[in-house]
């Protein structure tokens, strides 16, 4: 609850929660960065400027990259696994050595059973009974050490990867909760939904079956190999010639699986995203009935997933079967040659039997080792994705030293502030100079596009002003405390966003320690309480999705009263631009009346009826303020507003 934001969908993030964060780059962590492309410095990777293009989420969609990029990318993830790793370090090589032991223990069952036959057996013959006992409990002892250990090492590994996964967990998701708005502009809460689940899921995949499969198979085949040697190096030479295709084959499917495989990565995204926005907008879709195009675009983005799929394990399709044939070539070699020098008597027929025996189990493991590399291609293209993710940075960061203001009176002033939302983008706000006295309430108009969300959205801090400056009581909001600015600042966006829980929870968002009787007083402040206690159970009500069974006016009610709990000296308000109807009109003015009160008030009005309870009114147009005065003197100026009043006027009466 104490993570949730404190008013409206998009309310202000705590960002001054401390992020554990992989930056080690102190200049960009302590440098206020403005600008969105100051973003761009990645922590996981070397800073040369060659690769600018694929730092933080920005090379994502790049799927075919030269030898250095996949480098400095595969750098990145690597750095990423190491990062994860750390507190499980130590677990991880018990693990490794547990497999080795255990592998040891069951390579060793047929050496003993060979002990038994060669020393055991004469000795029992000769009447000793104690010829069997002692290979017999070394058996028995290396039949329990490899099970009590495979047992171990299968839990430790399931721990290793577990905690390994909820560590990232818990970073992707703090990560992006403390990115700013412009970051998440772009990248859609589709995007951020497909890294948390199918990616990680990838990564899953490989943790939970990767290591201890990879490093017994490499166990059972060096001890298989050894024992070959031992048997006769000849046929040992026979498996290093088997060796080089395979590592051309390995390499081979390497190259190819890898861009395969971040294609995947990327169609799953783009299925995800899609699913996402449809089921988000679900009241637009069956709205304008688009539900069989939206099908269709599903249809094809789910093909598009479906087809990269079968072609990344397509590759491993010719992968297994491929290092089977060498397998099975080697032991025809084996047996050929062998043939002729025990024709030669170069060689005992028991040897060659023993040889192509081990020279059939010295492949086996490769199946397992062909599907750890699979598993670890597609993880691979997920962490790259996950690892872009976390090197991101947020645009909106608090100052290193931040000056502190316990109590604020509420007195706004831009300097010469300019905006623009991109570094090549246009200027939204131009030069503004503009001073806001403490206690003022201001209604801002103006046409669509004009700037005014712009402006509010500086003063929430949602971006920085790009020139000239914002200051609260004459401090810099890029000074002040991320902590203190979000409590004088509160902004009550125009949806109402509610979370899952109950009214109480709701209201108590704007100040979570906040006792009962005070979220029941700021309901009743802002003319609440009437209709929640009609609700079924009061102030208990689960609100459901999206607060589903409120009506808007009902909606922006429990917004006012959060924001009247947290009692900020500033209030920004975007208002609807949809008219309720007049009743819930009534009570929604009434409430916010109320919750104005003595503070400083910045309201995007849409409403006459809002605006005639400006004391001053701003018009902005083309991000300039073109006027500005009391509701009375921009009415005698005749201009902008003066038109607006008369059209309101005209088609919905007089205010009061
Ligand atoms: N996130 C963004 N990225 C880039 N440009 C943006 C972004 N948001 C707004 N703009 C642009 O900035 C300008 C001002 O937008 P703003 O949202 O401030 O307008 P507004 O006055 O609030 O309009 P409305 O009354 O329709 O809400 C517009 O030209 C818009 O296209
Ligand atoms: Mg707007």
């Amino acid at each position: 609850m104490a993570e949730t934001p404190r008013n409206g969908r998009r309310g202000p993030a705590r960002r001054n929660e401390q992020v554990p964060d992989f930056d080690v780059d102190p200049v960009a962590a302590t440098t206020r960065t403005s600008v969105p492309e100051a973003i761009r410095h990645g922590s996981f990777s070397p800073s040369d400027p060659r690769f600018d293009h694929l730092r933080g989420t920005a090379g994502e969609e790049q799927i075919d990259m030269d030898k250095e990029e996949r480098k400095f990318i595969r750098r990145r993830s690597w750095k990423l696994l190491v990062h994860l790793s750390r507190g499980v370090r130590l677990k991880l090589l018990i693990t490794a050595l547990f497999v080795m032991v255990a592998q040891a223990a069951q390579a060793a069952t047929p050496l003993i059973i060979a002990w038994a036959i060669d020393w055991g057996l004469p000795r029992m013959i000769d009447g000793q009974t104690s010829g069997m006992i002692l290979p017999g409990v070394s058996y028995v002892a290396a039949a329990v050490i490899a099970g009590v250990l495979t047992w171990a090492y299968t839990r430790m590994t399931a721990e290793v990867s577990q905690q390994m996964l909820f560590t990232l967990r818990g970073e992707v998701f703090r990560k992006t909760q403390h990115l700013s708005l412009d970051f998440h502009e772009d990248y859609t809460s589709g995007k951020v939904i497909s890294r948390q689940t199918s990616d990680l899921e990838s990564l899953r995949e490989l943790l939970d079956q990767g290591i201890s499969s990879l490093v017994s198979g490499l166990m059972f085949m060096s001890f298989t190999a050894i024992s070959i040697v031992i048997l006769d190096w000849r046929s040992g030479l026979l498996l290093v010639a088997a060796a080089v295709p395979i590592v051309f084959l390995g390499r081979w499917y390497q190259r190819r699986s890898e861009v395969a495989y971040r294609q995947t990565r990327i169609s799953s995204a783009r299925m995800i995203v899609h699913f996402v926005e449809t089921m988000t907008g679900i009241r637009a879709v069956q709205a304008f009935r688009r539900e069989t195009s939206r099908s269709r675009q599903y249809d094809r983005l789910a093909r598009n997933y479906r087809n990269d799929m079968v072609r990344s394990l397509g590759l491993f399709g010719i992968l297994q079967p491929a290092l089977l044939a060498l397998g099975n070539l080697t032991v025809a070699a084996v047996l050929v040659w062998g043939g002729f020098r025990v024709l030669q008597g170069d060689l005992e027929v028991g040897v060659l039997v023993a040889l192509l025996l081990a020279t059939k189990r010295v492949f086996q493991p490769l199946d397992m080792i062909a599907m750890f590399y699979n598993a670890l291609q597609s993880a691979t293209a997920a962490l790259e994705k996950v690892s872009g993710l976390l090197e991101e940075k947020p645009t909106i960061t608090e100052d290193p030293e931040p000056e502190h203001l316990d109590e604020s009176r509420g007195e706004v002033e831009f300097s010469q502030a300019e905006f623009r939302y991109s570094a090549e983008g246009p200027v939204v706000l131009h030069e503004m100079d503009l001073h806001i006295p403490a206690g003022q309430t201001v209604a801002v108009v103006g046409r669509t596009g004009a700037g005014k969300s712009t402006l509010v959205k500086l003063l929430a801090r949602f971006y920085d002003v790009t020139a000239g400056s914002l200051t609260l009581d004459g401090v810099d909001v890029r000074k002040l405390a991320v902590a203190d600015h979000h409590r004088h600042v509160a902004m009550v966006t125009q949806e109402a966003f509610l979370f899952s829980g109950t009214i109480t929870e709701n209201i108590a968002l704007g100040r979570p320690e906040a006792p009962q009787e005070e979220v029941v007083a700021a309901a009743r402040a802002v003319g609440a309480h009437a209709f929640i206690m009609d609700l079924p159970e009061g102030y208990e009500t689960d609100v459901n999705k999206r607060g589903g069974r409120l009506s808007a006016g009902q909606r922006q009610l429990i917004s006012f009263a959060r924001a009247f709990l947290a009692d900020p000296a500033v209030l920004i308000l975007d208002e609807a631009t949809s008219s309720l109807d007049l009743p819930s009109e009534q009570l929604v003015q009434q409430g916010l009346q109320r919750l104005l009160g003595h503070r400083t008030a910045l309201i995007i009005a849409h409403r006459l009826s809002t605006v005639a309870i400006a004391d001053r009114v701003l018009v902005v147009d083309e991000g300039r303020v073109v006027e500005d005065g009391s509701p009375a003197e921009l009415i005698a100026d005749g201009g902008y507003y003066a038109k607006l009043h008369a059209a309101w006027e005209a088609t919905m009466g007089s205010p009061n």
